[in-house]
């Protein structure tokens, strides 16, 4: 490891590029990409310049939900790989000086986990049974759920089993939730840890970190289970007991060398999300405030303040986030009328972005993300401003919210086609063969790597740029200082030498003093002036 990525608490400041391993790259052409595909691409991730991977699940699984249905928490699905492909993907991430953090799933396990099946098999009451939740329906012939919970991806969140019994899935139904407090669920999972960690890995992402203790007795909720604004909330959510499982992990990381971390996936109100980060817990929590945060100088300025101070309490540092698996990338989601609406797909018949406008605006937000102090994730594709598939017709979705109750609005499959490697070639050099899980919009060919490696002017560019910079200065270990607003749709900031100007407005602004470093697209400047929904990092060295 270089000396950068070996300093103590690397992940304070570290920029962590979130890999979603199906459509990254595909080394064997069955249009699924696969973890030899990622390890061919390590140079491209290494020029980047980023500190860290987070791999979206890869273990075995039947890929009801893209791999978040593990049915095997110790292999590697063979549609990925092996256990031996994991190893030549890891060696050479380290070789390079980049970390790696997988996915680890530990709420629900997928409907084909042997546990599962030896629950369905075994009789209420069993001990096969208290791994999950199984309990008997309401009415008088049990016909009706245990409870008024819905799943997140739509409709009730129990399903019946052949013998009258339910079991709780807060997610599909082939996702049944574990019972977390059955002490053989926490016995099992740190077993999982010790067996990723031997292995060598830098870390873990952890899905659904806030859902694993189940409130006692369960019982029904009639408020809101998701909220845009305000996280996750009920008695599904967010129980103190959770913590001690983090406490509990804690101490099983440390007990390897090399600054091992967890980073958790929490939907929930900031005051509430830095319980995760305490300091004998977790390291990072995913900042979807700032992911949700509008295109408007105000609120941004706010969640800012409120990210940076909240994570202080506790000594840790924040993780600005601005796309992920989860929902329509930022380059799409800001050309929209309303660049602070936040659905979950934009679909053929929704108002299609303003693809230019978005980019420019995606490629000025990014320079803000990074000039902040603390940590940040990007996923894979923003580095080339890709935008979302927003005309996929229906019947190649996947996403099984897209098919639960209710869910015919939602489906993630926009955000998660596989990456343009080359504006001409078969699937756009995503593999050789032509075949791919999702199909790519033709204009994803403007986007593919190959033509904007090495352009001054490309998005790619930019990133790396960015990047660069970002590591030279230590911008993420250095200090925020707003300057006073010249307009209020213009935000102006100072982290060390560099100040930041990002003019959310259409109308130019005029340059404040420094000298420019980086601009976020070739019009950016003229005469002195910053453009509208563009950005400048200048030096005041
Ligand atoms: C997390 C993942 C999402 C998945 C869900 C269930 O929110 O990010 O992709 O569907 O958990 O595991
Ligand atoms: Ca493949």
């Amino acid at each position: 490891m270089t000396q950068q990525h070996s300093r103590p608490q690397w992940w304070r400041d570290a920029v962590i590029y979130q890999i979603y391993p199906r459509s990254f790259m595909d080394a064997n052409g069955d249009g699924i990409g696969d973890l030899a595909g990622i390890t061919a691409r390590l140079d491209y991730l290494e020029a980047l310049g980023v500190d860290a991977l987070w791999l979206s699940p890869f273990y075995r699984s039947p890929q009801a939900d893209a791999g978040y249905d593990v049915a095997d928490y110790r292999d590697i699905d063979p549609l990925f790989g092996t256990l031996a492909d994991f190893d030549r993907l890891l060696a050479g991430a380290h070789e390079r000086g980049i970390r790696m953090i997988v996915d680890l799933v530990p709420n629900h396990s997928s409907s084909a986990h042997v546990w599962f099946q030896e629950a369905l098999a075994a009789p209420p009451g069993s001990r096969a049974r208290a791994r999950y939740f199984f309990r008997d329906g309401q009415g008088e012939q049990g016909e009706l759920p245990p409870n008024n919970w819905q799943s997140i991806f739509g409709g009730p969140a129990w399903t019946r089993v052949d013998d009258g019994q339910w079991y709780l899935h807060m997610f599909d139904s082939s996702q049944p939730d574990f019972d977390w407090r059955n002490p053989e669920i926490g016995d099992e999972f740190e077993q999982v840890l010790r067996f990723w960690l031997e292995r060598g890995v830098d870390g873990f992402r952890v899905d659904v970190a806030h859902g694993m203790i189940k409130q006692a007795g369960l019982p029904d909720w009639d408020g809101e289970q998701v909220m845009v604004e305000g996280g996750n909330r009920g008695p599904m959510w967010d129980q103190d007991e959770v913590h001690d499982i983090y406490r509990r992990w804690h101490r099983v990381l440390a007990e390897y060398g090399g600054d091992r971390m967890m980073v958790a996936e929490a939907w929930l109100r900031p005051e509430r999300v830095v319980r995760y980060i305490r300091p004998d817990e977790m390291q990072q929590a995913f900042n979807f405030d700032y992911l949700i945060a509008r295109w408007d100088a105000a609120a941004l300025r706010e969640v800012i303040d409120r990210s940076l101070a909240v994570t202080a309490q506790v000594g840790a540092t924040t993780t600005w986030v601005m796309s992920n698996h989860d929902g329509v990338r930022h380059a799409s989601r800001l050309g929209l009328s309303n660049p602070g609406a936040r659905p979950q797909k934009i679909g053929i018949d929704d108002e299609q972005p303003d693809e230019a406008l978005g980019l420019r605006r995606a490629r000025a937000i990014i320079m803000l993300t990074l000039a902040l102090p603390g940590s940040a994730y990007l996923y894979q594709g923003e580095e080339l401003g890709l935008p979302d598939h927003t005309t996929m017709p229906d019947h190649y979705r996947q996403d099984p919210g897209f098919f639960r109750p209710g869910g015919e609005d939602g489906g993630r499959d926009g955000c998660r086609v596989p990456l343009p490697w080359q504006a001409e070639g078969p699937a756009f050099g995503f593999n050789t063969s032509g075949e791919r899980w999702l199909p790519q919009p033709d204009h994803y060919a403007r986007y593919a790597v190959d033509c904007q490696l090495g352009r001054p002017e490309t998005t790619l560019t930019l990133y790396q740029r960015l990047l660069e910079v970002r590591r030279d200065q230590r911008l993420g270990m250095g200090e925020l200082a707003w300057e006073p607003n010249p307009r209020e749709d213009v935000l102006m900031l100072t982290n060390g030498d560099l100040r930041v100007v990002l003019n959310l407005g259409e109308r130019p602004i005029a340059l404040p003093a420094g000298r420019p470093l980086v601009q976020s697209h070739p019009e950016a400047l003229a005469n002195s002036m910053l453009a509208g929904n563009a950005a400048v990092w200048l030096t005041t060295r």
